[in-house]
Order: C-alpha cells, then structure tokens, then sequence
C-alpha cells in the first residue's frame, strides 16, 4: 500500500520541550529514502500547523495542561488522517508526544467496523484528569480513545470511543500509576508487562497478540520510542530502565510485518534535544523499516 507520512510537532502533551522536533529528526533519518527502496510509493504530507493558545488562556481545566492547544492539533490530525485513508492510503504519522494518538486514532477508527489496537510502551497512558499524577495529557491518551477523559477530548471526531478495551494491547509496560492499574482491571485489559516479555519471550507476545487481534478489520500502531529501553534510544522525555531491547523491537515488527496486520502507523515521543546525534530517530527508522517489510536478504 502507498504511505503517506504526517509530522506532527506537538510538545504540549507533556512539559521536557523538544519532543515537537521530533518528525525533523526521524526525517533526517531518512525515513523517506529508506521506504521508498523498499518500492513503497510515498508521500510526505509536512507537519500539522501546531497553534499554542497562551499558557494563561489554555490553564483554565483542572490537571490537564495545554487542553486547548493539545485539542486543537489532534482535530486537524484526525481530519488529516481521515482524508489520507479515504484516498485509500496508509498513514505514518510522526510525533510529537504521545497525547497526538486522540488524534490519530479520531481519524483511524471510522474507517473500521472493528479496530484493533497495539500501544507499544512503558507507560499505560491510561490516566484521566482525576488520577493524573502530572497533568500531562500524553499519559491520557489511552484512555481517552476509550472514551475515558474529558469531553473535549473524548469527542474529538465526533463519535466515542474510538477503540473497544477488549482490542487493545500494551506491550513493553514497566511504570503504572495507581489509577492506571485499576482501569486496566476495571476494562479488562490485555498487557504484556515486561515481565510477561521476559518470561514467555517476544515471539510468543507477538504470536499471541496477533491471534488476539485475528477478528479485527484493522490494526493501529501506536509505538512510544520509550517502550524500548533507554540504553537504546536516549532520547525521550520519560525514559523507564528495563525496557525492550533493539532485537525484541524488531523482532516484534517484523512478525507484523510477517502477519501483515498492520493499517496505520504512528511513532511518537522522539526529542533530539534529549538525543545523543539522532540516535532515537535512527533506530526509529530501522524499526519501521522492519515493520514494513524490509528484508536484509
Ligand atoms: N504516567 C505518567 C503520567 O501520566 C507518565 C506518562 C508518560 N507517557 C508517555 N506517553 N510517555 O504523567
Ligand atoms: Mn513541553
Ligand atoms: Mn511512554
Ligand atoms: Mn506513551
């Protein structure tokens, strides 16, 4: 399928700066240039137009920082994502923080009866403004494509949720908050936490998940760079030890891109500012490069 790629440089789900500088980054990877070898057809769509309202102005929702500015972006984001599927074409969308996946997931999931959802992560971002221990909407996003979170967020797109809990997994889980813990219990949840990682071993994570996922239509991928561990990809605002390693990660892309699962793309949580010379854009790169089929032989 042909692919087109969307920056969106969002830093306001969150509060390190940097993170907005993220699609230069993964693009100064070659992203591009290395999709294109593998005779995909691809076009780059530039970055969404981020609009931040004044700090003063966009403070006003109890424990959800930036609500406006995070809003506003994830709508053009959806209508984006909408239109690039419509011309029947698949997205890769480059972050930004995680918050940009209301967004992405707004614009995905009408176009699927079923949606199925792999959140590749150390965090849940499963919090709501009641159990946030930060503010920071990039750990809310999970939560609010479940349809959990505040009204201007949950009803980006129109329709809620965009996702039904029993299609959703997490894999590379190592930091929960308490509130998170409970909605997983709560929704019934399936998440690999690293311990599962270690102890079944990732093909059978990714065998299972993919069984899982057998009845859906499509299949999101949402993939925060700081579910691998940091050793590997320094760059990113929350980084949490003990994390997948860079053999796990593209062995779990590769076995979907071996499933051939996989409808939409979104690599978030990239800062440069963070980075030791684009390192976590480069093993960005090579993890979609697996995810979409690249082959060394
Ligand atoms: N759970 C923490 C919070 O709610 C950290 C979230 C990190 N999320 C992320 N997308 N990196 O603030
Ligand atoms: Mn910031
Ligand atoms: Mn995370
Ligand atoms: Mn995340």
């Amino acid at each position: 399928k042909d692919i087109s790629i969307i920056g969106v440089p969002l830093d306001l789900g969150q509060t390190r700066r940097g993170v907005d500088m993220g699609p230069s980054a993964i693009r100064y990877a070659q992203l591009h240039e290395r999709i294109e070898r593998m005779s995909y057809q691809v076009e780059d769509l530039g970055d969404i137009l981020v609009e931040r309202t004044p700090v003063k102005e966009d403070n006003s929702e109890h424990n959800l920082k930036n609500l406006k500015s995070v809003k506003d972006t994830c709508e053009k984001l959806a209508a984006e994502v909408d239109e690039v599927i419509k011309r029947n074409r698949m997205p890769l969308v480059l972050g930004g923080d995680h918050s940009i996946a209301i967004g992405t997931l707004a614009g995905v999931s009408k176009h699927y009866n079923n949606l199925g959802l792999i959140w590749f992560d150390a965090h849940g971002d499963l919090n709501t403004a009641e159990t946030s221990p930060s503010g920071n909407i990039h750990g809310m996003s999970l939560a609010v494509s479940l349809g959990h979170g505040h009204d201007l967020l949950t009803k980006i797109g129109g329709y809620f949720p965009k996702v039904k809990p029993e299609n959703v997994i997490i894999i590379g889980a190592r930091d929960l908050d308490e509130g998170e813990r409970a909605i997983i219990k709560e929704l019934g949840i399936k998440v690999y936490t690293m311990h599962e990682i270690d102890k079944l071993g990732m093909t059978k994570v990714m065998e299972e998940s993919i069984d899982h996922l057998k009845g859906c239509d499509g299949v999101h991928l949402s993939l925060d760079l700081d579910g691998l561990d940091p050793i590997h990809v320094p760059g990113v605002g929350t980084p949490v030890p003990g994390g997948i390693t860079y053999r796990e990660g593209h062995l779990a892309m590769e076995m979907l891109s071996d499933a051939d699962i996989i409808t939409s793309i979104e690599f978030v949580e990239v800062n440069p500012i963070l980075d030791e010379r684009n390192r976590t854009a480069i093993v960005a790169v090579a993890l979609i490069g697996s995810l979409l089929g690249e082959k060394l032989l």
